[in-house]
């Protein structure tokens, strides 16, 4: 009876409230979906707002190939990877991460949100720094206040800011984190400054290219490789293998000894059940395939291109930029929530971004390209955001 109400009353108490400042979530159900689709209720949509950039997650050839990796891997590791839980098809997918970011090595995880936060709580600790980008991911952010380091945010991009910052408030050892390609904005970090920052103040710099991998540089290696800088030691690559590689998982790359002293101390490795070994298959499946088949990404640049085109032709102005996430700036979550509707109504399916995800007052509609989108549907989808938008100004 007392459970009932301290802990109801509390549940029902911040689920009104969140119904109230229009941020309540529910979960969107879907029959299925395809590369670029999603079907709902037996109707095909055009879907903007996955991460499956290469349309590979549901890609006929893939779901061949993972059918016949089926037969051969096992679904789960059955341990962790330092029991029994580790299969040579983990070591060959960390050997193909590895060559293909350019470090020496790579180690697995389960998934993104579990690379950063294990990552960056066994990085640093008390008497250490952290420095990340205000802009950065939840999960860097959680992995930061897990860590138990001091924790400093500097505004967003500004390297004046965080030059100053190692400077005065520098600890034992200190880290710099920053997402690659920007979740919420697609904007591109900049990676020379910082990576030159890390190096001149004996700091590591950690790149969270979950956006980036797959998508940008020659052979979809990432930001780093997009903007010609190559790895050194004082950098750690970290991504995931459930955005553009369309399987699940995440991934740290970096020298052999950071690797080495993450195998040894990063307790989310050591105390979790390896990644399973069949989705290792289809992730090592699917980079060979982006790393070999130029198409790809060259059809994600061409639908990129026509959606933003498409939107300044219909006078909604957008940045030219080859990462694949469009926001589009509304301002107040109920104005978002309602052009989602409208999007909803039209066969679109886009969702609206509100706090917390991204900052109050700026609720958006974020927009996420795929190879496999239809040209002509973007541009549909471009002329009922504009008509949204014209018969409902801010
Ligand atoms: C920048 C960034 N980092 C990490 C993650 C977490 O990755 P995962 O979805 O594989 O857990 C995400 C995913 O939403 C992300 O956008």
């Amino acid at each position: 009876m007392r459970t009932k109400k301290i802990w109801y009353t509390y549940f029902r108490k911040r689920i009104r409230s969140a119904k109230n400042e229009n941020l309540y979530r529910s979960l969107p159900l879907f029959d299925t979906f395809q590369p670029g689709y999603l079907i709902r209720n037996g109707k095909r949509c055009l879907n903007l707002c996955a991460n499956d950039y290469l349309g590979l997650a549901a890609d006929s050839a893939s779901q061949e190939e993972g059918r016949i990796l089926a037969e051969i891997l096992p679904a789960g590791s059955g341990a962790s990877r330092l029991v029994t839980g580790n299969l040579v098809i983990h070591q060959e997918l960390e050997k193909l991460l590895a060559e293909w970011k350019r470090s020496e090595s790579a180690l697995v995880f389960p998934s993104g949100y579990q690379t950063n936060v294990g990552v960056i709580s066994c990085l640093a600790g008390r008497g250490d720094a952290i420095f990340s980008d205000k802009w950065n991911h939840a999960s860097i952010v959680d992995g930061c206040l897990l860590s138990g380091a001091a924790f400093y945010r500097y505004h967003h991009a500004d390297l004046d800011e965080l030059a100053g910052l190692l400077k005065s408030k520098g600890g034992r050892k200190n880290l710099i984190i920053t997402d690659g390609v920007f979740s919420m904005d697609g904007d591109i970090a900049p990676l020379e400054g910082l990576s030159q920052l890390a190096r001149e103040s004996g700091a590591l710099l950690l790149v969270d290219d979950a956006h980036g991998t797959g998508v940008l540089g020659p052979d979809g290696s990432g930001s780093l490789a997009h903007q010609g800088i190559d790895w050194q030691d004082h950098i750690l690559i970290m991504g995931t293998l459930s955005k553009a590689i369309g399987a699940q998982g995440g991934f740290i790359c970096g020298s052999k000894t950071a690797i080495e002293y993450l195998v040894n101390y990063c307790r989310a490795f050591i105390y979790s059940t390896g990644i399973s070994p069949w989705l290792a298959g289809v992730a090592h499946s699917n980079i060979s395939r982006i790393r070999s088949d130029s198409s790809l990404i060259e059809r994600l640049r061409t639908a990129n291109q026509t959606l933003r085109e498409a939107l300044r032709d219909y006078g909604i102005p957008v940045p030219d930029s080859p990462a694949p996430i469009l926001p589009i700036l509304l301002g107040d979550s109920r104005r978002a929530l309602r052009c989602s509707k409208a999007l909803m109504a039209g066969g679109i399916v886009a969702a609206a971004i509100r706090p917390p995800t991204v900052p109050e007052g700026s609720s958006r509609i974020r927009l996420s390209l795929c190879a496999a989108h239809a040209l002509p549907d973007l541009v549909k989808a471009a002329r009922t955001l504009a008509k949204f938008i014209q018969s409902n100004p801010d």
